[in-house]
């Protein structure tokens, strides 16, 4: 079936992108466009450390419920023992559901993946991190339109820490 045209054009779009200039485009020009980056490989990192929210306790953790991970890149690993942590230093915030079984409980279905990325020149007005939130499995649209103003103004708690809470210890 034909999708309808503005669907299609913007598929087309999207896929212009993917397979076209990135590659040749200088490192300001994609920070000025500010092209969503899912972190594909994060599983494969160090996991720094892992949360349960059990569902029903606590109606104000309602949105952290289920079982989430930290993962940290190598840069930012080395990041963690002093806080200064350097430009290109990634981490992930993994939340998944929690599924309960004959009294274990083990990960289900990825509900969020929220990411905290260091470029400390393009993004100074919030601690030098650029964030993106990611729901379920996609990975192509970041849900923020802020620009990360909310998630920094709570993670500025942790400034001490260069405004990450996890420890890697
Ligand atoms: C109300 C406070 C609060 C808000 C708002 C918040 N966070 Fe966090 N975030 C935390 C806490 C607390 C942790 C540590 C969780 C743990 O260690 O189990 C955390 C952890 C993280 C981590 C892992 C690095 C770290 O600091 O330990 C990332 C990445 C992250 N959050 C991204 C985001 C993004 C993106 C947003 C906005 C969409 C956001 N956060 C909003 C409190 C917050």
């Amino acid at each position: 079936m034909m999708l309808p045209l503005p669907v299609r054009s913007l598929r087309l779009r999207r896929l212009a992108c993917l397979f076209f200039p990135a590659a040749m485009l200088s490192l300001t020009t994609v920070r000025a466009a500010d092209s969503v980056q899912y972190p594909t490989d994060f599983r494969r990192w160090v996991h720094v450390t892992t949360g349960v929210v059990i569902p029903g306790v606590n109606p104000q953790l309602a949105t952290e419920e289920g079982i989430h991970h930290v993962f940290a890149n190598p840069k930012a690993v080395e990041g963690y023992a002093s806080g200064d942590f350097a430009d290109g230093s990634v981490i992930v915030y993994e939340l998944r559901e929690s599924a309960p079984k004959n009294g274990s409980m083990s990960e289900g279905n990825r509900r969020r993946v929220d990411v905290m990325i260091k470029d400390s020149s393009a993004y100074a007005g919030t601690g030098g991190w650029r964030f993106e939130r990611f729901w379920g499995d996609d990975q192509s649209q970041d849900a923020l339109h802020d620009t990360g103003t909310s998630c920094f103004q709570c993670h500025a708690k942790a400034k001490a820490h260069g405004f990450i809470f996890s420890q890697l210890k």
